[in-house]
């Protein structure tokens, strides 16, 4: 995004000049089937053993994304947006994920997706190299002991090797681009620099970050520079499985709607009023008016290698 001008409101506010906002959002965040994962990592605000205990998915995700709206939607963005399929879940599990890759290939959009790795065999991680253009893979662990911590599973072996599966299934082409995910947690800082170490060497990018919980804070919050308005409200949409729109990639509570896309299309709720207001409060520095800001916050202090 280009530097914004911005000016001084009387009450001590940093204010913004109106970003402009593209045609279409350059990512499209499909929520196809969420009430179930394949894990239940402990830092997992929905799917985890340290969530909230009084929320239950299943009680929130009650239906699946119908595939001929999954469709309506690729056709309308097509040539301006990627797709990631699911929101706050395991893309692997979606019962139908091989339809809807096939669908976005046909229609020549790009698909990017952060997967656990565990389903990717041999014939998935060839279909996978076939059909998306990005894949990040979540690991979170260098020893098999780490990975029972942060992933409650110890199957560290068979996620590793589906990272090389993909490298190789790649060969020397270009896409997809293969990278992998580290979320800090206590369980695991003593082997970030390994893990960093070892997989620089493999893969195209190491995403490092710190973790959130669902009290809305982020371990480790160290916010070097005044607050701008968030990336995400001019690049991405969040798409839940009923058509309703999330304001934010981390809001697994569904506590935000900002309009409906399968009743008014993806142009008109990603320039109505829902989204136009809640632009206008970051460029005016009132952070405060949307509940899930800290967490906004929070993961503009991502790490990239
Ligand atoms: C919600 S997961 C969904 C994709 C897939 N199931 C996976 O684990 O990669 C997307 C990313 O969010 C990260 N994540 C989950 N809970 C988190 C938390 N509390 N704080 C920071 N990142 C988190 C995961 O490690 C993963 O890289
Ligand atoms: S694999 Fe992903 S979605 Fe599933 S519990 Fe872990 S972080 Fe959550």
């Amino acid at each position: 995004m280009e530097k914004i001008k911005h000016s001084w409101s009387p009450d001590g506010r940093k204010k913004y000049d109106r970003i402009p906002v593209a045609e279409y959002p350059s990512k499209v965040v499909l929520g196809i089937q969420e009430d179930y994962c394949n894990l239940a990592c402990p830092m997992c605000m929905v799917h985890g053993t340290n969530k909230e205990p009084s929320f239950n998915i299943k009680d929130v995700a009650t239906s699946v994304m119908p595939m001929e709206n999954i469709i309506k939607i690729m056709d309308e963005v097509k040539g301006s947006s990627m797709i990631s399929p699911g929101y706050f879940v395991e893309p692997l599990v979606i019962t139908n994920i091989k339809d809807v890759l096939r669908a976005a290939k046909e229609r020549g959009v790009p698909i990017t997706m952060v997967t656990n790795g565990l389903l990717i065999s041999k014939t998935m991680a060839e279909f996978l190299v076939d059909h998306v253009s990005v894949i990040s893979v979540s690991i979170d662990a260098t020893t098999k002991e780490t990975l029972v911590k942060t992933r409650t599973t110890s199957r560290l072996q068979r996620i590793q090797e589906a990272v090389f599966l993909l490298l190789e299934k790649r060969g020397s082409n270009q896409s997809p681009r293969i990278t992998v995910n580290f979320t800090i947690q206590d369980a695991n800082r003593h082997e970030r620099d390994d893990f960093l170490q070892f997989w620089i060497q493999h893969v195209d990018a190491v995403r490092i970050n710190e973790m959130y919980t669902y009290e809305r804070g982020a371990d480790n919050l160290v916010v070097t520079r005044d607050r701008t308005p968030c990336r995400e409200i001019y690049d991405q949409m969040n798409i839940d499985f009923n058509g309703n729109v999330l304001m934010c990639c981390v809001d697994g509570f569904r506590q935000t709607n900002l309009g409906n896309v399968f009743r008014d299309g993806v142009y008109n709720v990603w320039h109505g009023e829902g989204f136009s207001a809640v632009r206008k409060n970051h460029e005016e520095g009132n952070y405060d008016a949307q509940q899930l800001l800290p967490i906004v916050r929070a993961l503009g202090q991502l790490h990239y290698f």
